[in-house]
């Protein structure tokens, strides 16, 4: 019964003690994204009776074309940021550069900057298949009062004080973290309300789900190819399930829930991967760790990971612990190969 269960608004309240040193920013943060959530999910439920699907004949910095429901989803939530002053920056897949929330004096004042990816999964828009927001909150380095600077966006993952993810999928939920754990918020969207619906999510230390782009195999490295056919080997609980959405945050949702390992691998196409490190792979790490998982770019935690540019892209490999172990041990026995 929903009566039963704790609206997000409420749980957030309860749980203030994770907010210590915020004074209220970060709580105001989480509302916003959960109101422009709800707008979003909205115009998604609707997509294929208005003017929302396609592509607005642009592309953004990374070359990609952007779609309406793209513009759509990063306005919404740059406008509801900006409007409430409770940001001093925010980065986004669709904007080049940083933006430097301005606003009245008070404005600067703010202490929190906040990265996202507005719309994951845009190729899935038009045919009807769950897409995503993701973001990521740190809190400035520069002084309080004065303008944001790139230091502020670039920091490790390590250092984030919030993320979460949205999905709009057959239900829209909202999950986040403030690194005391994971929790899932289901939106019943009669009355607007999130409820929490998925507490304390852990991901399973092992699974049967591998998902990857196998159309790129042949042009994976040998340590990636060779884990691929590890999984499709018959051999205790393999061959394992593939299941792959195309969009990270389903496909992520899904292993979290289920268990199972997430790849987005260098290739000869793409030598850095396909997925931002920013607004992509650090709020998803964070998430992935806290719910017990773990998240590599092949060798390395994602999360201690320097970056160098707003739109970094690195090679991405998450999910359940024994499986993203595996995976390492595979890429690291096919490096050593090619060095003897
Ligand atoms: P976005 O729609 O934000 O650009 O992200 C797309 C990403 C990610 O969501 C997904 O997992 C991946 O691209 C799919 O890439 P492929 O189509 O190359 O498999
Ligand atoms: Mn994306
Ligand atoms: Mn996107």
């Amino acid at each position: 019964m929903e009566a039963q269960k704790k609206t997000l608004g409420e749980f957030i309240i309860e749980n203030q003690y994770e907010f210590k040193n915020s004074s209220g920013e970060l709580s105001r943060i989480f509302n916003s994204m959960k109101l422009a959530a709800k707008v979003v999910s909205y115009k998604v439920k609707k997509a294929g009776l208005i003017d929302i699907i396609g592509g607005v004949g642009d592309k953004n910095i990374q070359g990609e074309d952007q779609q309406k429901l793209d513009v759509y989803a990063n306005e919404v939530f740059i406008e509801t940021l900006i409007n409430r002053e409770i940001v001093c920056g925010i980065v986004s897949e669709e904007n080049d550069d940083f933006i430097t929330v301005q606003g009245n004096d008070k404005a600067n004042n703010n202490k929190y900057v906040l990265l996202m990816d507005p719309l994951d999964g845009s190729s899935n828009i038009d045919v009807n298949v769950s897409v995503g927001t993701i973001f990521s909150v740190y809190a400035r380095i520069s002084k309080r009062g004065t303008p944001v600077t790139l230091e502020d966006f670039l920091q490790p993952g390590t250092r984030q004080v919030a993320a979460g993810y949205i999905i709009y999928g057959t239900s829209t939920m909202l999950v986040y973290t403030t690194g005391h754990g994971v929790n899932g918020f289901t939106l019943n969207p009669a009355i607007g309300t999130f409820y929490l619906s998925h507490p304390k999510i852990k991901f399973p230390v092992d699974g049967s789900i591998y998902s990857v782009n196998e159309g790129n195999y042949v042009h994976f490295s040998q340590g990636v190819k060779n884990y691929i056919k590890y999984c499709q080997m018959q051999e205790g609980n393999r061959p394992y399930t593939s299941r792959y959405i195309g969009s990270l945050v389903s496909d992520i949702h899904r292993n979290m829930l289920k268990g199972g390992v997430y790849l987005y691998p260098t290739s000869t196409k793409t030598t850095n991967g396909k997925l931002r490190l920013l607004y992509e792979c650090n709020p998803m790490a964070f998430i992935i760790e806290q719910a017990g998982g773990k998240a590599s770019n092949g060798h390395s935690r994602i999360l201690e990971i320097k970056p160098t540019s707003l739109h970094e892209r690195v090679p991405f490999y998450a999910g359940s612990v024994n499986m993203v172990e595996k995976v390492e041990e595979f890429i690291a026995m096919a490096n050593k190969e090619t060095m003897c």
